[in-house]
């Protein structure tokens, strides 16, 4: 019921400082009941599905200790329970990392079917297809997969198409596993990496990540360790288009920019100017931007948790844009909240179809999803006139203090809270 309230059309400057990635913190997290000892995590981004992971964990019997805002130590030695509490495994999708870390572990794993952002239809049949291939067997009743393995043996595995999510889990289960273990059509992604480099450093022995072929060669014991985990390029690419679509000049700080190159080249495309530093770029907005053609693909092409985002600023930019979709059945749901700001956009299956017009206007508006949500905010920021985001729910589970970063760069947005008390009487 929280809400963002926006009072557009203030040019953004000044410097961001980008967080951890949340695709990367939500695999490393559950990863580290793999480790013998205690691990340390730096830079853990302040968002909410990192706290269901650790609540996840301190369930289970974890020991967690918040050494500061982004730093997170966690013994997980003394987890007694290989059933991960229903309600909040359901309420994110990265809970299915707890398969195969549990599985791993202690040869059973008992998780809801994953929540997360409602893209449209999201199996799992891969990461069966893998658990199954290194030799557990699985049930699906009332909701849970209950995964059961008398040992993981290393086998050969051909993902009929390239997921990010059982690449992860393929990696999570195989590490500790009888022999090599290799995985074809891997995806790519940033966070692939940065799981594969915090699980080395625990002592696995994992080659190839970041190409589409990934070789594992089990161990027996992982070790504790100390770990940084890799800036988020998704909430780069947002501070931005909100940075592109507000006019300003904003320095994106901390940050890999070859992790961004999808998403700088499609920007300098139309037309916005972006200088690239060793940990930093800067974004200089112009008055307004070409039309372009995109397709998300998997890494490297441009992300799909980056379509929201463009779309919007392409709703302002001159001519007609097309972008689709190939990632997800339904990622379009917030095209109808962005209507009601005076956008004209018209889908069709998994392509929308935008004339650029020359301003949107403020209004009461739902974030659908995550990146819907960030999608709303650059629309807003952009836009003379009010907008009040409702379901902010959302936006937190991946963005941190979002808020006060725009505040800092002279955003007019403020959260407003409702209280229970305020809840109650509406
Ligand atoms: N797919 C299958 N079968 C499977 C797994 C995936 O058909 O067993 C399909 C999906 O339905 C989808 C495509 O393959 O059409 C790609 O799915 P993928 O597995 O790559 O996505 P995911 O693991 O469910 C992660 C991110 C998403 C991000 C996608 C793509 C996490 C926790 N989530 O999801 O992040 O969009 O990869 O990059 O890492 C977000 O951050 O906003 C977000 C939605």
């Amino acid at each position: 019921m929280d809400k963002f309230i926006i009072n557009g059309g203030k040019r953004l400057t000044g410097t961001v400082n980008i967080s951890g990635a949340k695709n990367a913190a939500v695999a490393i997290i559950p990863a580290t009941i793999l480790a013998d000892g205690p691990c340390i995590l730096y830079n853990v981004p302040e968002i909410n599905d990192v706290s269901i992971d650790l609540r996840i964990l301190t369930e289970m019997g974890a020991e967690v200790k918040i050494i500061n805002k982004n730093t997170i130590r966690i013994d997980a030695a003394h987890i007694r329970d290989m059933v991960v509490p229903y309600e909040m495994a359901r309420s994110m999708r990265a809970s299915y990392y707890f398969l195969s870390t549990m599985l791993n572990r202690f040869g059973r794993a008992r998780v809801s079917m994953p929540g997360g952002c409602d893209l449209g239809d999201r199996p799992i049949d891969q990461h069966l297809k893998c658990f199954k291939a290194l030799g557990a067997d699985y049930t699906i009743e009332h909701g849970i997969v209950d995964i059961k393995a008398d040992k993981l043996i290393g086998t050969q595995i051909y993902f009929d198409r390239v997921t990010v999510g059982a690449t992860i889990n393929a990696i999570l289960a195989a590490c500790k596993a009888e022999g090599l273990t290799i995985l074809e059509n891997a995806a790519k992604e940033p966070h692939i990496v940065d799981l594969a480099n915090f699980l080395n450093s625990m002592g696995a022995d994992i080659m190839g990540a970041g190409t589409d072929v990934i070789k594992i060669r089990g161990v027996n014991k992982l070790h504790g360790t100390e770990y940084t985990v890799i800036p988020d390029q998704i909430e780069a690419g947002t501070y931005m288009i909100a940075a592109a679509a507000t006019k300003g000049n904003v320095i994106i700080n901390n940050i890999i920019p070859k992790h961004l190159e999808p998403i700088t080249s499609k920007l300098r495309k139309i037309g916005v100017v972006i200088e690239e530093h060793d940990d930093y770029l800067r974004v200089i907005g112009q008055e307004r931007y070409e039309k372009t053609t995109v397709k998300t693909m998997p890494h490297p092409g441009f992300p799909t948790d980056m379509q929201p985002q463009l779309t919007a600023l392409l709703t302002m930019a001159k001519g007609t844009s097309i972008v689709t979709e190939s990632m997800f059945d339904n990622r379009f749901r917030y095209v109808d909240e962005l209507r009601r700001m005076g956008a004209d956009i018209s889908v069709d299956g998994k392509v929308a179809i935008i004339e650029g017009v020359e301003h949107l206007t403020g209004a009461p508006v739902k974030a659908s999803d995550l990146r819907a949500g960030a999608a709303l905010i650059i629309a807003g920021l952009s836009t003379e006139g009010i907008t009040e985001i409702e379901d902010i729910y959302h936006i937190e589970r991946g963005y941190e203090d979002m808020e006060i970063k725009l505040q800092n760069l002279g955003a007019d947005i403020v959260k407003r809270v409702f209280t229970d008390g305020m809840r109650k009487a509406l």
